[in-house]
C-alpha cells in the first residue's frame, strides 16, 4: 500500500477533472480526490453551454460550487474552457452572427467569466480544439466560417482573456497533439504568431487521452518537440485506455492492467524530464474508471484511470507514483 499520494510527491500540480455533482453524492469519490490532488477541473461545469443561459444570464452555482470546493481543499482550480465549439449554447449558435456580433458576444463572456474569477481561477483553456487531425482548420460550422483569418480572433480572445485578469495562465489545449505532426505543427505555428502579433499566450495543452496501444517513442518524439516552443505545458487530460479493441467480455484485471500502469509510469517520467520553467502539472480526465467519460464515449468495459470503481488504487496510480 502506498504511503505518500501523488500530490505530496509531486512538485508540480497534479489534478484531476471532477463532476460537482459527484462530490456532493459520492464521499468516497470525494475523498480520494482530496487525498490525491491539488488542482481542480471542472469537467463540463465551466463550459460555455453551462455557465450561458442567455445573453448577459448566467448560471454560476455549479462553478462556484467547484471554486469554493477548491479554496476550501487547498486545490489550484484550471478553467476549462472559454471557447470550445462543442459546447456554444443553442440559443446563441441560432442567432444570426455576423463576426463582428459574434465576436463581441464571446468578448463579453469571456470578460464575464475570467473577471468574476479574477485571482480564483489560475490558469484557463481559452481556446480548445481548433484544429483538425493532421493540422488543417477544423470543420465546425460556429466559429471558423464567420473569419477569414480565425487565428486572429483565437488570439484577441486571448487578449480578452489576459485584460480580465491579468495574472491567469492561459493555454490553447487540444488533442493528439504529440502523435499528430501536422496538428502539433499548427499549434507551434499558432503560439508563434500570437508572440509575434502580442497575444498573450502561456502555454499549451494536451490532452493526452492514449491507450496501451499507443506508441511510447512516437508519445516521447512529440512531447519533446512540443516542449520546443519553451511554454508551459500542461498534460490536461490524461487517461490511458486499455479495452483498446472494444472487446465486451473485457474486465479490468483480465487486461493490461500491468501495461497501463508501465505507460503512466513513463509518462510521468517523461513530464520530469521537462526544464522546471514549462512544468505546469499533469491533469487526468476524472478520478475513477466508473465515472469515466470513456464508459459512454468509448467502450462500457473501458478502465483508464487511476483509481477502480470502490476508489482502490489501481496498478497505475503506483505507475503514476513511480514515475515522479
Ligand atoms: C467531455 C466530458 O468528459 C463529457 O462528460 C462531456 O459530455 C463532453 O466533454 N476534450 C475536452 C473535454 O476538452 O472538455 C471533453 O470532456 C473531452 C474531450
Amino acid at each position: 500500500e502506498t504511503t505518500i499520494s501523488l500530490k505530496e510527491k509531486a512538485e508540480f500540480n497534479v489534478g484531476a477533472a471532477v463532476k460537482s455533482s459527484l462530490l456532493k453524492t459520492d464521499a468516497q469519490y470525494a475523498d480520494a480526490f482530496k487525498a490525491n490532488f491539488n488542482q481542480l477541473t471542472a469537467e463540463f461545469e465551466m463550459k460555455m453551454d453551462q455557465l450561458w443561459l442567455s445573453e448577459n444570464n448566467y448560471n454560476w452555482e455549479a462553478a462556484d460550487y467547484l471554486v469554493n470546493f477548491a479554496e476550501d481543499n487547498n486545490m489550484e482550480v484550471h478553467g476549462h474552457a472559454l471557447v470550445w465549439y462543442r459546447a456554444f449554447p443553442d440559443w446563441f449558435k441560432n442567432q444570426s452572427n455576423d463576426s463582428i456580433a459574434f465576436e463581441s458576444k464571446v468578448k463579453t463572456y469571456i470578460s464575464d467569466v475570467v473577471g468574476r474569477y479574477k485571482g480564483k481561477i489560475k490558469s484557463w483553456d481559452v481556446v480548445n480544439e481548433v484544429f483538425a487531425d493532421n493540422g488543417g482548420a477544423r470543420n465546425e460550422d460556429i466559429i471558423a466560417p464567420l473569419f477569414n483569418d480565425p487565428t486572429a480572433f483565437y488570439g484577441r480572445c486571448f487578449q480578452y482573456a489576459k485584460d480580465a485578469d491579468p495574472d491567469t495562465k492561459l493555454f490553447y489545449n487540444d488533442y493528439s497533439v504529440v502523435i499528430d505532426e501536422g496538428k502539433r505543427e499548427s499549434i507551434k505555428n499558432m503560439a508563434s504568431r500570437f508572440k509575434t502579433e502580442g497575444f498573450p499566450i502561456d502555454g499549451i495543452g494536451a490532452q493526452f487521452h492514449y491507450g496501451t496501444d499507443t506508441g511510447l517513442t512516437k508519445i516521447n518524439d512529440g512531447f519533446t518537440d512540443l516542449a520546443s516552443t519553451d511554454l508551459l505545458i500542461h498534460i490536461s487530460e490524461l487517461d490511458i485506455k486499455i479495452n483498446v479493441n472494444k472487446s465486451n467480455d473485457f474486465s479490468l484485471y483480465s487486461g493490461n492492467a500491468q501495461q497501463q500502469s508501465v505507460i503512466y509510469e513513463a509518462i510521468v517520467a517523461m513530464y520530469e524530464t521537462l526544464p522546471e520553467s514549462q512544468k505546469f502539472g499533469i491533469s487526468t480526465w476524472g478520478v475513477s474508471d466508473n465515472y469515466s467519460w470513456l464508459k459512454t464515449e468509448w467502450h462500457p468495459k473501458e478502465f483508464p484511470l487511476l483509481f477502480d470503481a470502490d476508489l482502490n488504487k489501481k496498478l497505475a496510480y503506483q505507475g503514476f507514483l513511480n514515475g515522479l
